[in-house]
């Protein structure tokens, strides 16, 4: 998929970033999750291009994109104090808010929610971005729809390198999972998707939250759709002693958490953590996935990370790849 016509322009020219967004085009953004596909989001014909290019349904609503809370603040209202201390211990940082929108917010980010979702990126390379241009940009994950997010320039270009104009490269991601979702119902705080800020860490800061994970195939429940990405080779999630057994005939790759297989070749097995670190594996885990998708074998055996701080967010993406799903 690299022959040169599928090409977008890369670099690390933020100026030029600014001015293609300025004019409404698609510009890719590195951010410390995963890379973002953005345009200015509030132009609706910019927005709309992000649809086309990512073959997104329009009922999957984006994230806006802002330097700080401050310029959160001009587009949401009614902020619980509970958000409050959310933005102040984690913003800049891989946490998204759900909050109130006010009205010029267009409905197409919104899939005509009265809600909106905002994040502030620590990635230096977007803040300086987000500072060049007087608007909030609306970014969805750099990947077509239905596939795992993009870690690097790389990825998006594989994907997206026909339909955008520019691609800021701002080197491999360093965390490698989405943000962490955090919305209120009735007041009470909310978790719609596992990402790059734990739990815990969460509830170190405003006591317990109660997990709703994006869980719907129904277009009538937007911000609550299940993702379905499969990779092209079939993921088996589990304990690879009884799984190797059941895929007998099988060409098998192994994708460990800390420890390879003893009895496998090396060059189809990928280790997540040789230490167990789980910030490490995360970090590794959508790259070995896409690498895992282009070996020459039938299945792809995966087992579990530790269910604990981000191995939660990584078995959840583990989970949402696998065939066993629920
Ligand atoms: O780390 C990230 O969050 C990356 C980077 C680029 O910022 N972005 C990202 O965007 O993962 P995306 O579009 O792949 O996922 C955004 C998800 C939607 O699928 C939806 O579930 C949720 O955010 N969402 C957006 N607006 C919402 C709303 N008003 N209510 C509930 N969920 C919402
Ligand atoms: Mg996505």
């Amino acid at each position: 998929m690299s022959d040169f016509c599928r090409m977008a322009e890369m670099g690390t020219d933020i100026a030029r970033a600014a001015q293609l967004l300025r004019e409404g085009q698609l510009v890719a953004i590195p951010t410390e999750t995963v890379y973002g596909l953005a345009a200015n989001a509030l132009n609706a014909d910019a927005v709309l291009r992000i649809f086309e290019a990512k073959g997104r349904p329009h009922f999957d609503p984006l994230i806006m994109h802002l330097p700080d809370a401050t310029a959160v603040r001009g587009h949401v209202q009614d902020i619980p104090p509970q958000a409050e201390r959310l933005m102040e211990a984690f913003w800049p940082g891989p946490l998204t808010l759900v909050l109130p929108k006010r009205g010029h917010v267009p409905d197409l980010v919104t899939s005509g929610l009265d809600t909106v979702a905002v994040r502030v990126p620590s990635h230096p390379m977007t803040q300086a971005l987000l500072r060049q241009v007087d608007f909030p940009l609306a970014a969805p994950s750099a990947n077509l729809f239905g596939h795992v997010s993009p870690t690097t320039a790389q990825h998006v270009n594989d994907q997206l390198g026909d339909r955008i104009a520019y691609i800021l490269d701002g080197g491999p991601t360093d965390i490698g999972l989405e943000s962490t979702i955090v919305g209120f119902e009735d007041g009470r705080p909310v978790v719609y998707r596992l990402g790059g800020l734990s739990v815990e860490e969460i509830e170190r800061v405003i006591g317990p939250v109660q997990l709703v994970l994006n869980q719907s195939s129904d277009p009538k429940a937007p911000g609550m759709l299940k993702s379905h990405y499969a990779p092209r080779i079939p993921l088996h999630l589990g304990n690879p002693a009884v799984l190797l057994p059941l895929l007998e005939g099988k060409r098998i790759g192994f994708l460990g958490f800390n420890l390879p297989l003893r009895d496998m070749a090396a060059e189809r097995q990928r280790i997540l953590s040789p230490t167990g670190d789980l910030k490490e594996a995360a970090h590794n885990l959508f790259a070995y996935l896409r690498d895992m998708e282009t070996m020459d074998i039938d299945a792809i055996i995966a087992e579990e990370a530790p269910d604990t701080g981000l191995g939660k967010a990584i078995n959840d993406r583990l989970r949402r790849a696998s065939v066993q799903q629920t």
